[in-house]
């Protein structure tokens, strides 16, 4: 039951840019806001596109000072975001764009938090308080997504890991809300069906959920619920025969899926981050693998909501065993995987990642408890 008489706090973002061409606007927003040496933050494959590049001619072409810096791993670690700093110190940056997929814009973020915060990165992470010491001010920062999936544009955090242990440690704080985002669909135009698939079911894990996950937000359940229709019906053109219409659907809506989650994650993500610690999965593909089997853990109990959920689908059985079989067809269409050996985990793998998943920081959000024996037969069954 709902309790009214509890006062609660509803954060939605900032400035968002989307449609055709909005990167266009680039130049001019930073000329208009005085700024003309940013450092742009990428990863290495981006750096190499013909859009990355046409971006960095348009800004030069208006006198602004451009300095890369793409030197960062596929689950980003904390050296990652030490030689940013050092990159921005030592060419005397004014701001930070952070262009490309989850990777790319996490590492700028933290390379924004890392300007005026001189402690040890790890210090900031939020799960042992580390917010507290988020005190200084911090550069003008600007997100470009270039992928549909994790939302990162519109975040307040960074997923950081150790360089040694490659745990996961979040960087969290208001101040690191980037101040516009200018979200261009024409950028994903030429994003890989293996990528646009993996990253899209990312998105509809966080829209699916944000929409279930414990608490009372009723504004980020109704976004919830229409980043997955508009998944639901672009993913597999997305993937198989992009047009505009497909791409602009996909990256709305999985900026709508992180809007959503500040409500809250669970069990399937629960399941992914160990994969990505320990395996190197990519962290949407991990996602996309485990949600059909942590939404049929979810079923019992919550029947209501999987209706809902059935009914943005556009299902015609509106049950949570429709959504299930569905989910696996969505994976089916979109090429990916829908057992956790075909992604190399084997049976020894299972307790270590059973003892992750359940020091998680995301499923204490999910609707109902999960135990370390659930994630274990999770895993098994998934297996
Ligand atoms: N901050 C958050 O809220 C949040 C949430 C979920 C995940 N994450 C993090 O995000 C990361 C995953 O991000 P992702 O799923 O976007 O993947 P990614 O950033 O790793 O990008 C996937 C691949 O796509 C390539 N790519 C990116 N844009 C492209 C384009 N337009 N055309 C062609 N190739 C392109 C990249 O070079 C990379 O090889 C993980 O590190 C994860 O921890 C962050
Ligand atoms: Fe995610």
């Amino acid at each position: 039951m709902t309790d009214f008489n509890v006062v609660r706090q509803y954060n939605f973002p900032t400035i968002i840019r989307f449609g055709a061409g909005a990167i266009k606007e680039l130049p001019g927003h930073l000329l208009a806001n005085g700024f003309k040496k940013p450092l742009l933050v990428t990863d290495p494959m981006v750096a190499q596109l013909d859009f990355f590049n046409a971006i960095k001619k348009d800004l030069a072409a208006s006198s602004i000072s451009v300095e890369v810096f793409a030197d960062i791993h596929k689950n980003p670690v904390k050296s990652d975001v030490i030689k940013g700093r050092n990159a921005f110190n030592a060419t005397s940056r004014d701001c930070i764009i952070g262009i490309g997929g989850g990777a790319a814009m996490d590492v700028a973020r933290a390379v924004v938090l890392s300007i005026h915060h001189h402690r040890d990165l790890f210090d900031y992470d939020d799960l042992i308080g580390g917010d507290q010491y988020v005190t200084e001010d911090v550069p003008y920062f600007i997100t470009v997504p270039t992928t549909s999936g994790t939302g990162s544009e519109v975040g307040r955090s960074a997923i950081i890991s150790e360089d040694d242990t490659h745990r996961k440690r979040i960087l969290f704080h208001p101040k690191l809300l980037a101040k516009i985002i200018f979200a261009d669909p024409l950028l994903t135009m030429d994003l890989p069906p293996f990528v646009t698939a993996a990253t899209g079911m990312d998105a509809l894990t966080h829209n699916m959920e944000a929409f279930l996950a414990k608490g009372f937000h009723p504004m980020a359940d109704g976004i919830a619920l229409e980043g997955i229709t508009l998944i639901n019906e672009s993913i597999a053109d997305a993937v198989n025969k992009p047009d505009l219409a497909s791409r602009s659907k996909m990256m709305i809506a999985s900026l709508m899926g992180a809007v959503a989650f500040q409500k809250g994650l669970g069990v399937v993500h629960s399941l992914a981050h160990p994969l990505s610690a320990f395996l190197d999965t990519h962290h949407g593909l991990a996602n996309a693998v485990n949600l059909p089997y942590g939404m049929q853990f979810n079923i019992a109990g919550f029947e209501d909501k999987f209706k809902r959920i059935a009914s943005a689908m556009n299902l015609s059985k509106q049950t949570g065993e429709a959504v299930v079989d569905h989910l696996f067809e969505l994976n089916k269409q979109v090429s990916l995987p829908v057992t956790l050996r075909s992604i190399g985990v084997k049976q020894e793998h299972i307790e270590t990642l059973s003892d992750l998943a359940f020091a998680d920081f995301c499923h204490p959000s999910n609707p109902k408890p999960v135990t370390r024996i659930d994630f274990k037969t999770l895993y098994t069954t998934a297996l």
